[in-house]
């Protein structure tokens, strides 16, 4: 007989995104109402191997929905099999997966749902090879994990990035300048083609797209020439122009990715002003994206996500992450949900719909 589940933990790994706290809420509710008790881990895998818990009670929950951040905290640094340990100065990367494991089973947890994105989900892949009973929610405001249709957090980063267009256009208009406005997704550029169609703007550059710097420089002149003295460049962090490299802005070895992207907004906008001879200016979002309360649809999405982590936890399907497929929410094995990156394909349907607005990618050959 299948032992009934009477304790979980759960944490958030990797970077923060709106609607953390709504699955949060929507795992620990059902919980309790099932007799199961929730262990909050404390800054993500971090807290697994340094054994830092809360326990969660309905008050702890209760109000979190609309709240941005994680009441649980989260980290990106600590990978309990990539763990940075620093002696003089110096860091060595050590395995300390086995005491995760050891305060996970001191703790007596049935199961652990772990909230994060492809960082969160390699380590609760091995852990789940391990021994433990993970349960998996995809998170990321890039939207770069191919198992599920949509991560939570994206929506809401895309609503801040076309807030953010909205409000140079009037600008760029008044000042007939080009404004560069550069966004967040890793080597994804969801954030840079959603947010740009919904902002209008001109010129949205992915790094799926390598681009030509002389059809970014015509696209703006044309602009010009017709009466348009303004342009909206929207560019990816991890966009590149064709033969280009990516700009990056520091190194972190103790991250289990340890590049830190950014500059190529500053770069772009200086390549157009002395090209093309308009004034630029450069905007960097930056976290401001991941800031905030998350809209409706990552609300409803995250709580959708957490009341069927639960579910799989009590029906004790380990090893799986839930996923959006269309408008039903469904599970993948771990294993599959990380293999592969979801990138922007040249023909999805949001490309094709922005070319045909009149968007230029900075490429002829679309
Ligand atoms: O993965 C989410 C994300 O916000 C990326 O879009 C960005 O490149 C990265 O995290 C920034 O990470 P950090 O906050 O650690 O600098």
């Amino acid at each position: 007989m299948k032992t009934k589940i009477k304790r979980i933990g759960i944490l958030t790994g990797g970077g923060d995104c709106p609607g953390l706290n709504a699955v949060i809420r929507g795992v620990t509710k059902p919980a309790h109402d099932n007799g199961i008790s929730v262990f909050g881990i404390l800054d993500g895998f971090e807290g697994l191997v340094n054994g830092k818990t809360i326990e969660l009670y309905n008050k702890d929950v209760s109000g979190i929905l609309g709240k941005g951040g994680t009441i649980l905290g989260s980290s990106n640094k600590g990978d309990p099999f990539h763990w940075p340990e620093e002696t003089n100065g110096k860091i060595k990367i050590v395995d300390r997966s086995k005491e995760a494991l050891k305060n996970y089973d001191g703790w007596g947890l049935d199961a652990l749902v772990a909230i994060g994105g492809d960082g969160t989900m390699n380590i609760a892949h091995k852990m789940s090879l391990m021994g433990m009973n993970i349960v998996g929610v995809p998170k990321t405001i890039d939207n770069d994990l191919e198992a599920t249709d949509l991560t939570f957090g994206h929506d809401s980063a895309v609503y801040v990035v076309s807030e953010a267009l909205d409000r140079l256009h009037t600008t760029a208009s008044a000042h007939h300048r080009v404004m560069v406005c550069e966004v967040m997704g890793r080597y994804a550029g969801w954030i840079a083609l959603n947010g740009g169609i919904a902002g209008g703007a001109d010129i949205i550059l992915i790094p799926e797209i390598p681009f030509n710097w002389n059809t970014v420089y015509e696209k703006v002149l044309q602009r010009n020439m017709r009466g348009k003295r303004f342009s909206l460049v929207c560019v990816a962090e991890g966009a590149r122009p064709k033969n280009g490299s990516l700009i990056t802005k520091a190194k972190d070895k103790r991250r289990t990715d340890p590049i830190q992207l950014g500059g190529i907004g500053e770069y772009v906008a200086k390549m157009i002003s002395s090209n093309t001879g308009l004034e630029t200016r450069t905007t960097v979002l930056g976290h401001l994206q991941r800031g905030g309360s998350p809209t409706p649809f990552d609300r409803i999405l995250s709580t959708k996500f957490g009341t069927n982590a639960i579910q799989l936890v009590m029906k004790r399907q380990f090893g799986r992450m839930v996923a959006l497929k269309g408008s039903e929410i469904i599970s993948v094995k771990l294993a599959n949900a990380i293999s592969k990156q979801k990138l922007v394909k040249q023909k999805d349907q949001a490309v094709l719909a922005a070319l045909s607005v009149g968007v230029s990618f900075g490429s002829e050959k679309l």
